[in-house]
């Protein structure tokens, strides 16, 4: 018989049962959901609302059945329909009534916005560290490239000289926010909703901050309809999620990019490839090409948890148990990606004189040269007009600037000098750029030095 069947005449329609069963996915909560009863049922005894005995009973056999479940000794029931009635079942199988004294001022709504909540803090904590250790490889990789200059682009077009080590921190610099913004969810989260009931909280004088303080909360939620009703913690994280996997994303675009014949910037380990089954030249970029693939994936998973909560009325409504298989994908999504992609650039060849040779074409240092006119006395619209007419000049002569001879830079003006070829030398052009977040090397070790701290305070914490 279910646990609920008291007022039932009937049995469930099998078909029925298996629809609304969960087990099948819940029951990767259940350590939470261990953790949780056996902090509610702690409580209990203490409060002196269930016998002292039958308390420490429940706590010993909880422990015991946490054991089994970890030893594979444990299988799962369809009928019990989720992870918490499931648990409670085997409970009460093991101990009778004891174990029925369990659920006393406690609801599945409570007992799943909890065990959520236990599991999505324990996802966190493990996707961060993936994403530090992420960070500690691209601040490796800027740290050896400070002097690696390659094209910057706009519109995909060469823009301005920039170096390999800026183009990686950037990238340090949106996983650093991914990594606060999981940190600033996690406190949403960490609020302990047992005691908000089915919906209006219970009659039992439960000892709501002695089980928040048993399982690690900060704080206990403080209206019961919101407890049991509310996944915005659930689709914030789905958010922060949906954020870190475009990051992937665009940042496997661009090595697809730079490991193609065409770029030559990169190649990709050929442990980090794959071949082709016809061709036999191939070498692919799978991994990152996956990785941008997944990111639909995640973002639908966002999507669905959002419109799943549109339309629900206070308070519990069974449509939420949708929530758990699009987190859950979600996170797995993630925890797949962050270590592959991390083995994919650390493995990676970096060619660096085809990224020299990348900057050296297209005028990348025509704004410097725009500049060194502006630094002579020239008002800068005027400047860009001069070094515009030398590029097409260029282009007809099939020229770079710094092959112009001094006499071709005077036809252009007649205030450029010898000096004009040390202010349009690549070098130059990134490391007068000296400002705080620009490419010149002192300006990106100052980066460098700066992440190192961040990714030590959260180490740490
Ligand atoms: N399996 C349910 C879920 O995931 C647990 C709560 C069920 N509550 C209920 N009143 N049917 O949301």
């Amino acid at each position: 018989m279910k646990l609920w069947g008291g007022r039932f005449s009937k049995n469930t329609d099998s078909e029925v049962n298996d629809f609304n069963s969960s087990i099948r996915f819940d029951q990767r909560m259940y350590r939470q959901d261990i953790l949780g009863s056996i902090a509610h049922a702690k409580m209990l005894g203490k409060c002196n609302i269930i016998p002292l005995a039958d308390s420490e009973l429940i706590v010993k056999t909880l422990g015991e059945i946490l054991d089994d479940v970890e030893n594979g000794k444990i299988e799962f029931m369809v009928d019990a329909e989720d992870i918490h009635m499931n648990i409670e079942t085997i409970l009460t199988n093991r101990i009778g009534d004891a174990g029925k004294r369990l659920h006393t001022g406690r609801s599945r709504n409570d007992q799943v916005a909890l065990d959520i909540r236990m599991y999505l803090k324990d996802e966190i904590e493990e996707i961060k560290e993936m994403l530090v250790s992420l960070e500690k490889t691209l601040l490796d990789i800027a740290g050896k490239n400070l002097d690696t200059i390659m094209p910057g682009y706009t519109h995909l077009q060469k823009a301005q000289p920039i170096t390999l080590a800026h183009h990686t921190m950037a990238y340090f610099e949106m996983f650093k926010r991914d990594i606060e913004r999981l940190c600033d969810v996690y406190k949403r989260i960490n609020v302990m909703p047992l005691g908000s009931g089915a919906l209006a909280a219970t009659t039992y004088p439960l000892d709501r901050e002695f089980v928040a303080k048993e399982l690690g909360f900060d704080s206990i939620t403080l209206n019961s309809l919101d407890g049991v009703s509310d996944r915005d913690f659930v689709i914030e994280l789905a958010s922060a999620l949906a954020i870190i996997i475009m990051h992937l994303s665009r940042y496997s675009e661009e090595l697809i990019l730079w490991n193609t014949n065409e770029f030559q910037f990169i190649e990709m380990d050929d442990a980090c490839s794959t071949g082709s089954s016809i061709m036999p030249q191939k070498k692919n970029p799978d991994v990152a090409e996956l990785i941008r693939g997944k990111s639909g994936r995640v973002y639908g998973d966002l999507v669905s948890i959002l419109t799943t909560m549109k339309g629900l009325p206070l308070a519990y409504n069974k449509d939420m148990q949708e929530d758990k298989e699009c987190i859950f994908d979600a996170i797995d999504t993630i925890k797949l990606c962050v270590p592959v992609f991390e083995k994919m650039i650390a493995t990676m060849k970096i060619n660096k004189d085809n990224m020299h040779r990348g900057a050296g074409g297209g005028f990348t240092n025509a704004t410097d040269a725009a500049d060194y006119l502006v630094k002579k006395g020239m008002p800068f619209r005027q400047a860009h007009e001069v070094i515009g007419k030398m590029v097409a000049y260029a282009l007809d002569t099939n020229k770079a600037l710094s092959e112009f001879t001094m006499d071709e830079f005077k036809k252009c003006s007649e205030i450029i000098e010898e000096d004009i070829y040390e202010a349009i030398d690549l070098a130059t052009c990134v490391n007068e750029r000296s400002v705080t977040g620009g490419p010149a090397k002192e300006a990106v070790q100052k980066a460098i030095d700066a992440g190192i701290e961040f990714v030590n305070f959260i180490d740490k914490k």
